[in-house]
């Protein structure tokens, strides 16, 4: 089970990368994952600017680091999607990002990890929205982390032993999101591969 970490944010200084380890760190106690941390920043995506929809252009042909990062995307079969919240939305590189896919996450789940004051509920609603036109099923739990990061969460993506042993605290939450994700990536794949 090959499972994908979006890291939604390119920004010089950008939190969402130890967040985003620590999703990884967390993911990897899973023996039987092959987990992959998909930077963005790895990927020189133009802004969109195809002139035919991708999913309604059956010729369309894509090159460089579009055809990379699509490539990429298609190996998944579970997704994470993490984003800070950016006046109340998901950020627009991960937004610009999701516009090129074309089939790449039909039938595949995908779960969001969002971050911001108020744990990027906001972004989190719109990404689930957008993430579900790009054909992606989309798994009820999301991660809200509303705490600081940077006192919260070192640069290797190690969570603080408080938050990590409070009952009902983040490492709880994203420990119930990644077992949802893979129960609907097993049953997803059985059906795909029907
Ligand atoms: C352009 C911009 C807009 C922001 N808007 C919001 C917002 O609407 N709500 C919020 O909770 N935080 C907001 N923030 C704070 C970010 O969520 C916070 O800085 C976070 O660390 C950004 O993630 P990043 O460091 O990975 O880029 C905003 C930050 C930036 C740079």
């Amino acid at each position: 089970m090959n499972l994908q970490i979006i890291v939604g944010s390119t920004r010089e200084g950008r939190k969402s990368l130890q967040f985003s380890k620590w999703i990884e760190k967390t993911a990897k106690e899973n023996k039987n994952l092959k987990v992959d941390l998909v930077d963005l920043i790895d990927y020189d995506l133009p802004m969109f600017n195809e002139p035919i929809s991708p999913r309604y252009n059956p010729q369309r042909k894509t090159e460089g680091d579009v055809k990379k990062f699509l490539d990429k995307l298609a190996e998944g079969d579970a997704f994470i999607f993490v984003t800070p919240e950016y006046n109340h939305s998901l950020s627009g590189v991960l937004k610009n990002a999701l516009d090129y896919t074309g089939y790449e996450l039909d039938k595949k789940p995908a779960a969001t990890s969002t971050h911001g004051s108020v744990g990027g509920a906001r972004a989190a609603e719109h990404l689930k929205m957008i993430l579900s036109e790009c054909r992606a099923v989309i798994v009820p739990i999301n991660l809200h982390f509303n705490h600081f990061i940077d006192n919260n969460i070192d640069k290797e993506g190690n969570l603080i032993k408080e938050l990590k042993e409070l009952q009902y605290g983040p490492h709880t939450t994203l420990n119930s999101m990644i077992n949802e994700l893979l129960w609907y990536a097993d049953a997803l794949k059985i059906a795909r591969e029907k």
